[in-house]
């Protein structure tokens, strides 16, 4: 069976990867892959830290993705011989004051009645754990199961894995070919069609746009603009991930630290602007005043792919031979190893892991694509 992955960020990469390890012949065509949105992402692997209200089929989602990681992260470090970062860190979700104290409140009794492992902190716990917090920190709840991975070396990682692997990565864009209503594969700008029986589109907010898409199934994902900061130090100014209302700051083992992120409903728009910085900048040195000493080492701005209930959109759709895999918005490294394990499933024709059927792209069936 041949497949071709539309789209080469973690998604369509560790698709590709799976889908061949399971012996199909795979084609991925991306111009730059590990590029996009997984290039700007902060590699959080927080399903607790990340929960948000009314969001109960994600966030298992997000926790069967996350049970996998250990296991995904090391098979793909033994097949790639890259690292892709993984560090069991913890999140500590920090209240600035008696306001964000409150709301952090609602936030610990709404994780604790969805049965997550979440422990409420006072000011002084949470400086015991981070003594770099400004000493003004209200209190916290920590989730000491949120990890990380630095989504750059997991792209490179999944990237060598595909090539290790035998997928014929192209670095081009591609578009559907579409023949008698069924996929019959991919045209890339080198020049040739190349016959697929199945094409997963994992162009993430550039789906819409992939050519030779059938209006019906054009998914209503739209880019969301998320702005992010990378500091440079000798040594990172905490541990764990620390999670203020408004900004996150991710410490890497290098001394590093991302600190993210805006939300932007800006279309196509990747400017940075000094608001951004300097909002980041603000909200971050309120919950660890040395960042101000780290080196700004760059400024990114990357686009999710949004979606109308911020869910992904994975699975068949209704053109024979297409699957979307795409739509992930906030969550799309979290999610990377579920998703590959539901379209390579799929592919194979194995029984549809339980939960997928919430995600199934044609819950959008009744509403207009979103302009571009
Ligand atoms: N998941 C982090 C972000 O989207 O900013």
């Amino acid at each position: 069976m041949n497949v071709a992955v539309i789209g080469g960020g973690v998604i369509g990469l560790a698709i590709a990867w799976r889908a061949a390890q399971q012996g199909l012949r795979v084609t991925l065509a991306d111009p730059a892959p590990g590029g996009g949105a997984s290039r700007v992402a902060a590699g959080m692997l927080a399903p607790v830290g990340e929960a948000h209200f009314g969001e109960s089929e994600l966030l298992q989602l997000s926790l069967d993705s996350w049970r996998l990681y250990p296991r995904f992260t090391d098979e793909l470090q033994s097949v790639s011989g890259r690292p892709s970062g993984y560090r069991e860190c913890g999140t500590l979700l920090v209240a600035r004051d008696a306001d964000d104290n409150a709301s952090l409140a609602r936030e610990y009794r709404f994780r604790v009645a969805e049965g997550l492992r979440v422990e409420r902190l006072s000011s002084r716990e949470c400086l015991a754990l981070e003594p770099g917090l400004a000493p003004s920190i209200r209190g916290g709840i920590l989730a000491a199961g949120d990890h990380q991975v630095d989504p750059r070396l997991l792209a490179a990682a999944l990237l060598a894995a595909c090539e290790r692997s035998g997928v014929d990565v192209v670095r081009s864009r591609a578009s559907l070919l579409v023949s008698a209503g069924r996929v019959a594969g991919v045209s890339t700008e080198e020049g040739h069609d190349r016959p697929a029986d199945a094409v997963v589109i994992a162009a993430g907010c550039w789906t819409p746009l992939v050519t030779g898409l059938p209006a019906e199934a054009v998914p209503p994902v739209r880019p969301v603009k998320g702005q992010i900061l990378r500091l440079g130090g000798a040594a990172p100014p905490a541990q764990r991930v620390i999670r203020g209302l408004d900004v996150y700051l991710v410490p890497r083992a290098d001394g590093s630290v991302v600190v993210g992120s805006t939300v932007e409903e800006r279309g196509f728009d990747t400017a940075v602007t000094a608001g951004a910085v300097y909002g980041l900048l603000r909200d971050a040195r309120e919950l660890l005043p040395d960042v101000a000493e780290l080196e700004l080492v760059e400024v990114a701005a990357g686009l999710r792919p949004g979606t109308p209930d911020n869910a992904p959109l994975i699975g068949a759709t209704s053109v024979p031979g297409l699957i979307m895999a795409t739509g992930h918005y906030r969550n799309g490294v979290l999610l990377a190893p579920i998703t590959a394990e539901i379209v390579a499933a799929l592919l194979a024709g194995r029984p549809a892991l339980p939960g997928a059927v919430a995600f199934a792209p044609d819950r959008f069936a009744k509403l207009a694509p979103v302009p571009a």
